[in-house]
């Protein structure tokens, strides 16, 4: 097996299951109440803005009431000491990644911690709630704020950047992601293409695990903090 020197993380809602923050494909198959299928669309957004955007602000509150898990401090570890390419590449729109310290990062679709103006196209850092039609920081016009999340038939961010480092990667780990939802589900395809070893941590067999190297089935709490050990070893 070739040196490992790059290292691409997927990761997705299983990662913050253990701080409480729900995932998208739970049990009930909702996310909070909603398939996420009909909250996370811009039909939603535009049928039902009232019922979106206090989802949203509702969702965007929440984060001030969970922390990170040993998972997301165990990668901001590994993003802190580890010498060669590190990218952890989220689906995730909460912010416990960062919380936890991590740095070479990035949200592909979207952050709840920001705002996207229809009417500019400006994207700003927001705590607050949208539902009362705030202005935007950019350009100043009102009501045209919505919370800055990729919903479905949207392009997700930084598509460029994160097939080139799936192209230069030595290791793709795949970590709480269920595999239904793609480009991200593709990415150890890409991964496995270009040469890369592929590594899954999840609580269950993903929909992808067979393109999968390797396979660990258990909490992100308990394997990714031993995984970290196992690769700064
Ligand atoms: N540790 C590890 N994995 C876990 C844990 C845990 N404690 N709890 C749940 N999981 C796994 C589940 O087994 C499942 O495979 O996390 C995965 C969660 O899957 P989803 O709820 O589908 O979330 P995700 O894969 O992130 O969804 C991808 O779909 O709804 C869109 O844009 C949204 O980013 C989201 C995308």
């Amino acid at each position: 097996m070739r040196e490992i020197e790059n290292i691409v993380i997927l990761t997705g809602a299983g990662i913050s299951a253990e701080s409480g923050l729900a995932t998208f494909r739970g049990p009930d198959g909702l996310w909070e109440g909603h398939r996420v299928e009909d909250i996370c669309t811009p039909q939603a957004l535009a049928r039902d803005p009232v019922l979106v955007q206090t989802f949203y602000d509702a969702r965007r509150a929440a984060l001030a009431t969970v922390e990170p898990n040993a998972a997301h401090r165990a990668l901001a570890k590994l993003d802190a000491e580890w010498p060669g390419e590190l990218l952890i590449v989220t689906q995730n729109v909460d912010d416990l990644h960062e919380r936890a310290g991590a740095s070479r990062m990035l949200h592909m679709h979207g952050e709840l911690k920001s705002a996207l103006c229809r009417r500019c196209g400006g994207r700003s850092a927001w705590e607050a709630t949208l539902i009362d039609g705030p202005t935007c920081p950019e350009c100043a016009s009102s009501g045209g704020l919505r919370p800055d999340i990729v919903f479905f038939g949207e392009m997700p961010y930084q598509m460029e950047r994160i097939e080139t480092a799936l192209e230069d990667a030595d290791l793709f780990v795949s970590i709480g992601t269920s595999g239904a939802v793609y480009p991200a589900a593709g990415f150890v395809q890409t991964a496995r293409h270009y040469g890369a070893r592929t590594l899954e941590l999840n609580l269950d067999p993903s929909a992808g695990s067979h393109f999968f190297h390797e396979t660990r089935i258990g909490p992100a709490g308990e394997l990714v903090p031993a995984w970290v050990a196992e690769i700064l070893s």
